[in-house]
């Protein structure tokens, strides 16, 4: 399967509908890229790109939208498998971060978390997953964190 190059997940919440606006605008100027949003509700989803749609006056009807959720390991799995880089929005970021990253982890996905929760949780998160993640760049995959970073 052909993955996504950006998947955002937690694309219905504050951070994640402002990552998808945004990400609308980007795309403009990147005709090939392939993204797609993320969230736990099918319904929600679709409101929301109904509602950006007519906003930024782009046909998002083709934007792919993946059902996936942090308390189902399976979903995060298959999400992650869909994507070269997941933007995770879901939060909090200390309740619902590391079943993504461990997810993305396993899937050798490339993973930013938008949080700009306390750094603490980060280095916990690294430092719990990190010979996993070793094993995986060792392999030639990929996974990363980010932190912080203002959408
Ligand atoms: N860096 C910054 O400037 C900045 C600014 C604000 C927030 N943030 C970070 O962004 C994150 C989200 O904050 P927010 O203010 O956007 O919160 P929010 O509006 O409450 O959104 C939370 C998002 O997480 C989703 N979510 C919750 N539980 C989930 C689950 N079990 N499975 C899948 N998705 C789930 C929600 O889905 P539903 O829509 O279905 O409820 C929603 O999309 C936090 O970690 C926060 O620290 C960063």
């Amino acid at each position: 399967m052909s993955r996504l190059d950006v998947v955002i997940f937690g694309a219905t919440g504050f951070t994640g509908a402002k990552t998808v606006e945004e990400m609308v605008r980007i795309a403009k100027k990147y005709p090939g890229l392939a993204w797609g949003v993320a969230g736990r509700s099918q319904s929600k989803l679709e409101e929301l790109m109904a509602s950006l749609g007519k906003k930024t006056g782009e046909d998002l009807s083709g934007i792919k939208m993946i059902v996936a959720d942090v308390t189902d390991e399976q979903s995060i799995k298959d999400m992650c498998l869909q994507a070269r880089v997941v933007a995770n929005c879901a939060g909090p970021y200390r309740m619902y971060g590391e079943p993504v990253v461990k997810a993305a982890v396993e899937a050798k996905t490339h993973v930013v978390d938008v949080s700009g929760e306390s750094q603490v949780r980060h280095k916990q998160v690294f430092k719990s997953l990190f010979p996993q993640w070793r094993s995986v760049l060792k392999g030639g995959g990929g996974a990363h964190l980010g932190g912080g970073k203002i959408p």
